[in-house]
Formats: structure tokens, C-alpha cells, sequence
């Protein structure tokens, strides 16, 4: 089968091959940097080998954990935010029936989300869904220490510890988190949990192949083995041996790069499957979080089409002309369904009767990408074949391969994220955190 394929055949009306040349003719300096692990933030670059490294013990660890899980409660509730919960759920939601919430009998666990907001009503709602419900958690923080998720597993913890002995709350909390320091590693440590270790080496927005996503999907019923597979091929199709004009991680890279040079500063990640909303989201914290810095940076949006043609459309079409977009554009649906014939015809869509939605959608595709070019937005397209777990290995490490090497086109590390800090600290001072005593001070002046 086809694997995952790169469209730029569409720029070419955006650039000269002189000025794509200029950035892919540096291409071996970037490589250079993640073969040698000496460009910015090399302390950082255990996900580039994850497919292959990750030890067989580990996901036979993960799918025994996901085993016994599945076999015990309804509910899995996955505690994290940013890296730390964004992947599991990109790929559960792509993988997942559009209406699984509603199944009273799946065979698996449904998944629930906390710890990705503060919102008082959330949480609420979510302990009143989960009173009479059997639930486990797993709670995952790299770090160990951030506000959003520990403030959703206390709750949570608490919620479990109203109907169950110790000894079984316990069993039902899996954390993962780094190998020995932060909060939650002491919890863990204290109160006995099953663990799973964060590598050092893996940073949050890097880590959807390492327990931190690979558990979560597992307990939703997927195979973990044929993502790892997609990823590992990915990462051989796009290794430091592999030339530019065999690269799509690297042609993606220096396209998005070229048209940044030329004020296409935002990139539009454009999906025509609703199942994919949550790729998009990922994929925006990926090259939000790694590239915008130092005053630089693609800014990354997305949109759901057809359904965004009725809103953004008319910005895409007729605003300011400083976007790109890069298509998810997927060949197979999963089943067929036809569009039926009505004798009285009234809405008159007679005309494409017995065709197949997926056909008409394809028509949207290429119609609004021939007007977006009319409209002075350069369009890249990727190409899966189909969504499954493997096709999806291959697009997460193909955009995070992309990402670290788009990252040391523009000049910055891709993978710190320092200006996260700057809420939290806003945050700590007006909460009266102990430690932050001074900045209190100053932010209670402005006011
Ligand atoms: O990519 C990152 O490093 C961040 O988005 C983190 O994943 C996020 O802030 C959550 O951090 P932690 O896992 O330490 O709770």
C-alpha cells in the first residue's frame, strides 16, 4: 500500500526553485544538527529514535496495565495537559466511532479527559458523570508539578476513595511521570501506583510514543505495535541518511520555512474528517510550542472543512493574505455510503444521486483548494492513505520530524518552551504560592 505522501506541487506559483533551493541546499547543515546532536536543545532528542528503542518489556508492561484496566471499569479517566494528553487523545479520537460516547455496550473502556483546563463547572460535572461509574485514572505529568492536572487528580482521587478501599484506589491510579523527581513520582512512590517512566530525554509535545500516549490508546481498544510501526517506518523513510529530495520531512520543513520568508507567517492545517480535530490540536502545540519564540515563529491554526467554509472560509478566501495551508487530505473512509435518489427532488441533488459522500467531499477538497490558490493561499498537501494506527504512526513522527527540523531552519531551540512560564508565574503570584512572595507584591500594583 501507499504510504503517506507530500504534495508542493501547488506553491510553485509562491516561489521561485531558486529560493526553495537557497533553504534546501542548507538542509545538510540541519541534518547535521539532530544526526550529531549538536543544534539547540540536543539534550532533547530521544523521541527521534523512540519507534525502534522503546523497550519490548515496556509495551508488554503497557498492554498487560491496559489488559487489566479494560477487564475492571467502565471509565478511564486521562489526567494531563499540553504533551501530556494532547497525542493519546488525537489518536483515540481518529481511531474512534464518531459517536462512541453513546455505545452503552463497547467492549473497551470509554476514555475521559482532565486536567486540560480549570473550569469549575468541568470539573463538576465530570464527578457528578462519574459518581455511580466505575473509573480508574491515569495521570500523567512530565514534570510532575503542574497546577491543572494535580488540581483534577486530587479531585478525582478523592472521588475513587468515597467507594473503595485503599488498597483498591491504588490499583485503579496509574501514573506516569519522570523516573524520580516531581510531586507526583513521591505520590506514586508513597501510595505504591503502577508507574511508567517519562525518558528524560522526551520532551511533553514529543512523548505520544512513550507510555504517556501509547497506554491511553491502548486502553481504548488500539494497537499500539502497528502505530510504533508506522512511526519506525516514518522515521527510516525520513533518517539522517536519506537525501533532501527523498524527504518529506525535510521538503515540508523548507516549504513552510520559504513561504514564511515571503509573510505566509500562518499555517492553516486544514482537515476535511471531523475525526481528525484532534490531530490538528496536537499538531498545533507542536509547532506552537517549538517554534514560536524569540519573536519568530509559523503561526499554527487549523480548521475542520467542510464545516469552517461557512465560517473562516470567507477569511481564507478574501482576508489578509499572510496564510499557507497544508491539507490532511485521507483516501479511504472507513465504509460507504451513498447518496439516494428522491422521486420529488425538491432540493435537487439528483444530479450527484448515487454517489458516494466521500466523492462529494473529495469535490469540496479540490474546489476550495483551487479557489484558496485563486486566492493567493499557497496549498501543501499530505496524503494518507487511510486512518488507522499505522498510517497515524507514520503522520505523528513525519510532523515531528518536520517540526524539529523546520525549528532549526528558523534558528530556535524546538524544544524548550520558555515562555509557558510567564502565566505561571501571574498565576502563582495572585494565588499567594508561597515562594512567590515578591512577584505578588508587583502584580498587586497593576491591578
Ligand atoms: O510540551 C511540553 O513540554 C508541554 O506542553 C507539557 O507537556 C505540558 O506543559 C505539561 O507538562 P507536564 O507533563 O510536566 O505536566
Amino acid at each position: 500500500m501507499k504510504d503517506i505522501s507530500l504534495d508542493l506541487s501547488n506553491l510553485q506559483d509562491f516561489y521561485s526553485n531558486n529560493e526553495f533551493s537557497l533553504l534546501a541546499n542548507k538542509y545538510d547543515e540541519i541534518n547535521q544538527f539532530l544526526h550529531n546532536k549538536t543544534g539547540k536543545g540536543n539534550e532533547f532528542l530521544g523521541w527521534l529514535n523512540l519507534p525502534s528503542t522503546i523497550p519490548g518489556k515496556e509495551i508488554d508492561n503497557i498492554k498487560l496495565i491496559s489488559e487489566e484496566i479494560k477487564s475492571k471499569v467502565d471509565f478511564v479517566v486521562v489526567i494531563g495537559i499540553g504533551g501530556s494528553y494532547l497525542g493519546s487523545r488525537a489518536v483515540i479520537e481518529a481511531l474512534s466511532n464518531n459517536f462512541h460516547q453513546y455505545k452503552t455496550n463497547g467492549k473497551f473502556p470509554q476514555i475521559l479527559y482532565a486536567g486540560q483546563n480549570i473550569s469549575e463547572d468541568y470539573m463538576y460535572e465530570l464527578l457528578s458523570f462519574l459518581k455511580d461509574k466505575s473509573f480508574a485514572i491515569v495521570v500523567i505529568s512530565k514534570s510532575g508539578t503542574t497546577t491543572e492536572p494535580a488540581i483534577a487528580f486530587r479531585l478525582l482521587k478523592k472521588e475513587l476513595e468515597k467507594s473503595l478501599s485503599t488498597d483498591e484506589v491504588n490499583k485503579r491510579i496509574i501514573a506516569i511521570t519522570d523516573k524520580s523527581k516531581g510531586a507526583l513520582k513521591q505520590l506514586a512512590n508513597q501510595e505504591n501506583y503502577r508507574t511508567f517512566n517519562i525518558p528524560d530525554d522526551v520532551g511533553g509535545r514529543f512523548s505520544v510514543l512513550t507510555a504517556v500516549g501509547l497506554l491511553p490508546i491502548a486502553i481504548a481498544g488500539f494497537d499500539i505495535e502497528k502505530l510504533l510501526e508506522g512511526a519506525k517506518d516514518m522515521s527510516k523513510a525520513t533518517s539522517t541518511d536519506v537525501s533532501f529530495e527523498n524527504n518529506i520531512a525535510a521538503q515540508y520543513a523548507v516549504a513552510r520555512n520559504v513561504l514564511y520568508n515571503k509573510g505566509k507567517t500562518n499555517e492553516i492545517l486544514v482537515n476535511y474528517n471531523p475525526k481528525l480535530h484532534y490531530i490538528a490540536e496536537w499538531w498545533k502545540q507542536l509547532y506552537g510550542e517549538s517554534e514560536g519564540k524569540d519573536n519568530k515563529g509559523i503561526f499554527p491554526a487549523s480548521v475542520n472543512f467542510t464545516t469552517d467554509l461557512h465560517s473562516m472560509g470567507q477569511y481564507i478566501q478574501d482576508g489578509l493574505r499572510n496564510l499557507f495551508e497544508t491539507i490532511i487530505s485521507v483516501n479511504e473512509t472507513k465504509y460507504k455510503l451513498e447518496i439516494p435518489t428522491d422521486n420529488d427532488n425538491l432540493d435537487k441533488l439528483n444530479y450527484i444521486a448515487g454517489k458516494r459522500l466521500s466523492a462529494v467531499n473529495k469535490m469540496a477538497e479540490l474546489g476550495t483548494k483551487i479557489a484558496h490558490l485563486d486566492g493567493n493561499v499557497p496549498v501543501i498537501r499530505i496524503e494518507i492513505p487511510e486512518i488507522n494506527e499505522y498510517f497515524l504512526g507514520q503522520l505523528i513522527y513525519f510532523f515531528e520530524k518536520a517540526c524539529a527540523i523546520s525549528g532549526y531552519y528558523l534558528g530556535v531551540n524546538p524544544f524548550d518552551q520558555p515562555g509557558v512560564e510567564a502565566y505561571k508565574k501571574n498565576m502563582f503570584a495572585l494565588l499567594g504560592k508561597p515562594g512567590f512572595e515578591e512577584e505578588t507584591e508587583k502584580i498587586k500594583k497593576r491591578i
